[in-house]
């Protein structure tokens, strides 16, 4: 798994004079079923949240509100993504370290993911998370 695999998916936006509305649907839009909705908030400015990857968990991390940067890395290649938009999705795949930064005031970061919470599911070393890729 490569950070090549992680990319903004496109989720659909009906756009309608009364406010838009964008869907996601686990296996249509994204590549894996839902089992768990989480979302950042009241992210004080200058945090810092991520620092982990997991072993088996897909994830798409969506920009409800405000925006963020996200980092991604595989062991050997890293890319900073922006996050601004609520009709994009950036997926992340298993096996991805990340860091979220650059939070502005008052954002909103919502988080799809395939199991539910799984402390065991985590790499919160770096160096194992490398070990781990090997
Ligand atoms: P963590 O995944 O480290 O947060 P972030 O990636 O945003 O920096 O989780 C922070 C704490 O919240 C940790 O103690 C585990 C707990 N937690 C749950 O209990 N359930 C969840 O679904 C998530 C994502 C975290």
């Amino acid at each position: 798994m490569n950070i090549d695999l992680c990319k903004i998916i496109d989720l659909p936006k009906i756009t309608d004079a009364r406010g838009n509305l964008t869907f996601v649907e686990g296996g249509n839009q994204i590549p894996f079923d839902i089992q768990r909705v989480y979302y950042l908030y009241d992210v004080p400015g200058g945090a810092q949240r991520g620092g982990h990857a997991h072993k088996g968990l897909h994830q798409l991390i969506i920009a409800m509100s405000g925006s963020f940067d996200v980092v991604l890395d595989d062991g050997a290649n890293k890319k900073r993504v922006h996050m601004n938009r609520s009709y994009n999705g950036l997926y992340v795949c298993p096996m991805i370290w990340r860091e979220l930064d650059n939070f502005s005031s008052g954002s909103v970061l919502m988080v799809l993911a395939s199991n539910k919470y799984d402390e065991d599911d985590y790499y919160r070393d770096y160096n194992q998370f490398l070990l781990g890729r090997q």
